[in-house]
């Protein structure tokens, strides 16, 4: 039985920061982050947009196109949950209107969240083909101002219904997984910020990968040669860039830069622009390489790349099904990217300092243009609109 992602749309803010702003204001050379980091933009979240508000606006695209009672659970993968206790996607269920014949929970490692919930979800679809399951995976990457981690930036949310007989990617069974116990980014109960010893946290990464993919092979038989396409978690594109290079080059791989872009640039276009959105941003690159690659990639395979600092990392692929175009969201996408509106530097720090969703009451001004907002908080009750 094949299972796997049956329909994928991603949601990001409305307003964004260019890095060329950033640049200026800090005083650093804007080819830092438009090469060296590989950054463009960064998608800013207003105080009336969180995590519940960004799925809303990936997931409903899904909803209208499926009977929405048939959904039976909601994994919702993030690191920047907006309660303690209850799961963002009870928030979610409820905004969306979905069947109370239905369960909700919600997953956290980091960045990594986001595919150990598809991994769940395609094994709850295997144990019961009658499943269907939304997967979520959304965030808000927020780090401390005039640190290192504030280049990279962003957010976003990516919904995916995973089924039986999926119209865009099997995900194949086997994987290569790979956990440690490190403190490269870390986010203690009482911050709204992550702390990050950045420099630690792209060596993390790459060790991962290289034990990912060693327990990967050693899983599945398969090799470099068997992937057509590669997805990474990017924080930043170079970072991407980089863990293609340390791939290829512990598979013994010489590729020709041509073939390297090929492999890597596509699944880059919108993460250069968006930002980082943790959980979410392995599979906004999956959105990106699905909408700008202009090959038609039926029966080929995609490899996914997860990394959670912390740190747990997962390597697995999955096989493009023939007539998935047919099915993408690619324009809704390009249309929300080209839309946001930019932000002066004075502007985003207004935005992030006005975020203060710890008090009782308040009502937040609205800037979230919608379709769905954070409205305000009622004696410590969040509060979402339908615009
Ligand atoms: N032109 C071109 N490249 C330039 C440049 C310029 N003017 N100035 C600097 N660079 C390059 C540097 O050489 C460096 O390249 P390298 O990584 O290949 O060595 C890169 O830009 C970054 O510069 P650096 O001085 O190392 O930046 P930084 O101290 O601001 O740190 C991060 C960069 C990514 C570590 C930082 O942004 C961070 O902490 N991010 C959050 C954590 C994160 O995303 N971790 C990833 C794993 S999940």
């Amino acid at each position: 039985m094949n299972v796997g992602i049956d329909l994928i749309h991603f949601s990001t803010s409305d307003y964004y920061l260019g890095l060329d702003a950033f640049a200026e204001e800090k005083n650093i050379d804007v080819d830092k982050f438009y090469i060296g980091i590989g950054q463009e933009k960064m998608s800013i979240a207003p105080p009336d947009e969180d995590v519940v508000s960004l799925a809303a606006k990936a997931a409903a695209p899904i909803l209208e196109q499926i009977d929405k009672n048939s959904i039976t659970a909601i994994l919702f993968a993030t690191e920047s949950g907006v309660d303690q206790s209850k799961s963002a996607g009870v928030f979610l269920h409820g905004l969306l209107n979905l069947s109370s014949r239905c369960r909700v929970i919600e997953f956290k490692h980091a960045c990594y969240s986001g595919a150990a919930a598809l991994q769940m979800a395609t094994t709850m679809v295997r144990a019961n083909p009658k499943e269907k399951v939304l997967v979520i995976a959304a965030d808000i990457a927020k780090y401390d101002v005039d640190t290192s981690g504030e280049a990279t930036q962003g957010c976003g949310a990516v919904a995916m219904l995973v089924t039986e007989s999926p119209r865009i990617i099997a995900i194949e069974p086997g994987s290569g997984y790979h956990t440690e116990d490190v403190m490269d980014f870390w986010r203690p109960n009482q911050r709204k910020t992550a702390l990050v010893d950045g420099k630690y946290s792209t060596k993390v990464y790459l060790h991962s990968l290289k034990q990912a993919w060693q327990h990967f092979t050693e899983e599945t038989g398969r090799t470099f040669d068997d992937i057509q396409h590669f997805c990474y978690h990017i924080p930043f594109t170079k970072m991407a860039e980089k863990a293609h290079q340390t791939l290829a080059k512990v598979a013994k791989v010489k590729l020709s830069p041509q073939e390297f872009k090929a492999q890597t640039l596509p699944s880059q276009v919108y993460n250069r622009i968006v930002g980082n959105s943790y959980s979410a941003s392995l599979f906004v690159g999956f959105c990106s390489l699905l909408d700008n690659l202009n090959e038609n990639m039926a029966n080929r395979r995609v490899s996914f790349f997860s990394y959670g600092s912390g740190c747990v990392a997962e390597f697995f692929t999955g096989l493009m099904q023939p007539g998935y175009e047919k099915v993408l969201m690619s324009a809704s996408h390009r249309k929300q990217i080209e839309q946001r509106q930019p932000l002066t530097y004075a502007e985003y720090l207004a935005f992030y300092h006005e975020v203060d969703d710890e008090v009782e009451n308040i009502e937040f001004e609205r800037h979230n243009k919608g379709p769905y907002r954070l409205a305000g908080i009622k004696d410590h009750k969040r509060y979402y609109q339908t615009l």
